[in-house]
């Protein structure tokens, strides 16, 4: 068991916060704030101090619609101070393109030409900020990009609608030479009845219709949360992306199954699934932003914010090294060996399609009822052994 202080976050964890989150004053649709609020820049330097590498924000977390030359000036010194006093980087920001009722019916995908232009217009806007403070990621959550009643928007026309917005701001994040990358954040529900792009199967078909010349630039960044939403498992929906060369960004945090965005810390509904996800990355060497998009509970006062700051980054920084201990567990590495082996003469067989390997295989005799009995699948021994070592027993 290690000491406390050996999961404390360094900078190769790439911990990031969204510092919407720190900001989050505990308000939902049935119930008003429950704490005072913490503003941006107390947010930024207040993640530094807890250890986190980077921040990411929307463009009116910082900066309101409307503000002034002077008043952008003012606020941007100000951070870039508190980042070069701290350390902190800024890893990524967004445009909010659902706050505003100008938004009430979607962005991009607003049936208004005039909406979209202006949706359009807020993002370069919010590219410029991002890359004055460094960002090295621009992130693309289509809160308002779905619909109610489908008889007023034709999901086919939106989605080349939202293709063009894309393509157009690829466009200008090149001729402005900012070494910048764009992330899709899928997600099924909620703000809109259904919202386009709901899963990371959705965004890599949809980035796969980009301008060839943008296709490289743009990935994705799945957040736990919003899989869960669907449905479907995180393990998977993160690995997808992995093997595609598109995940660029991790969007953690937890949820109950099927129900409302519940943005939980990361580790605090299913922690073997949360296991699973770490597990990923340390296998893959993901080498991404690892950013927490999640909120205190409504109960918490300022102390608690910090709490869960704190929480978020400990856990993962706890799982991993319950990873690290599982990938050398004896017996695990045994029944794992027993698991995946198999007859190496077969593997590769169909690699390369040629008239030969076709015949080659078309000319094997099996006998599948042997390859069924074949080798002994000791899952639920692997999974107890597994849960043990979860549990600390082993
Ligand atoms: C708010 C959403 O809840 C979150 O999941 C998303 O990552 C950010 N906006 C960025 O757009
Ligand atoms: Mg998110």
């Amino acid at each position: 068991m290690s000491s406390m202080s050996s999961y404390a976050p360094s900078a190769s964890d790439k911990f990031a916060f969204g510092v919407w989150c720190v900001m989050n004053r505990g308000r939902d649709p049935f119930g008003d704030v429950t704490r005072r609020p913490i503003d941006a820049l107390k947010a930024v330097r207040g993640l530094a101090e807890r250890g986190a590498w980077g921040f990411e924000f929307h463009d009116n977390d910082i900066f309101p619609i409307g503000a002034s030359a002077a008043r952008v000036r003012r606020t941007m010194s100000e951070l870039k101070k508190i980042m070069r006093d701290t350390g902190i980087r800024c890893c990524s920001g967004t445009t909010n393109l659902f706050y505003h009722p100008v938004f009430k019916d979607g962005a991009f995908t607003s049936n208004d030409p005039k909406v979209r232009a202006y949706a359009v217009q807020k993002v370069m806007n919010a590219i410029d900020l991002a890359a004055e403070l460094g960002a090295q990621n621009f992130l693309f959550w289509g809160g308002r990009e779905g619909a109610e009643v489908d008889f007023a928007k034709d999901p086919v026309v939106s989605a080349k609608r939202f293709r063009d917005a894309l393509n157009f701001l690829c466009a200008y994040v090149r001729q402005n030479r900012y070494a910048m990358t764009f992330t899709i954040e899928p997600k099924p529900n909620e703000p809109r009845g259904d919202m386009y792009l709901p899963s990371v199967g959705n965004a890599l078909a949809f980035i796969a219709t980009l301008d060839k010349a943008n296709q490289k630039m743009v990935g994705v960044n799945p957040e736990v949360a919003h899989i869960k939403m669907a449905g479907l498992n995180p393990y998977h929906e993160f690995a997808q992306a992995i093997e595609a060369g598109r995940l660029f960004e991790l969007h953690l945090n937890d949820q109950k199954p099927v129900r409302y965005d519940q943005d939980l810390a990361f580790g605090s509904a299913d922690l073997k699934e949360c296991f699973f996800i770490v597990k990923l990355m340390v296998d893959h060497r993901f080498d991404g932003i690892k950013a927490f998009d999640c909120h205190p509970y409504r109960t918490e006062d300022e102390d608690g914010v910090w709490d869960f700051v704190e929480r978020n980054m400990r856990t993962y920084k706890i799982l991993e090294e319950k990873v690290h201990e599982a990938n050398q567990n004896r017996e695990l590495c045994a029944l794992l060996e027993e698991i995946r082996a198999g007859d190496k003469a077969f593997d590769g067989l169909y690699r390369r399609f040629t008239p030969a390997a076709a015949r080659k295989l078309k000319g094997i005799r099996f006998d599948p009822d042997r390859l069924a009995r074949g080798r002994k699948l000791a899952y639920e021994k692997l999974d107890q052994l597994l849960t043990e070592l979860l549990l600390g027993v082993r």
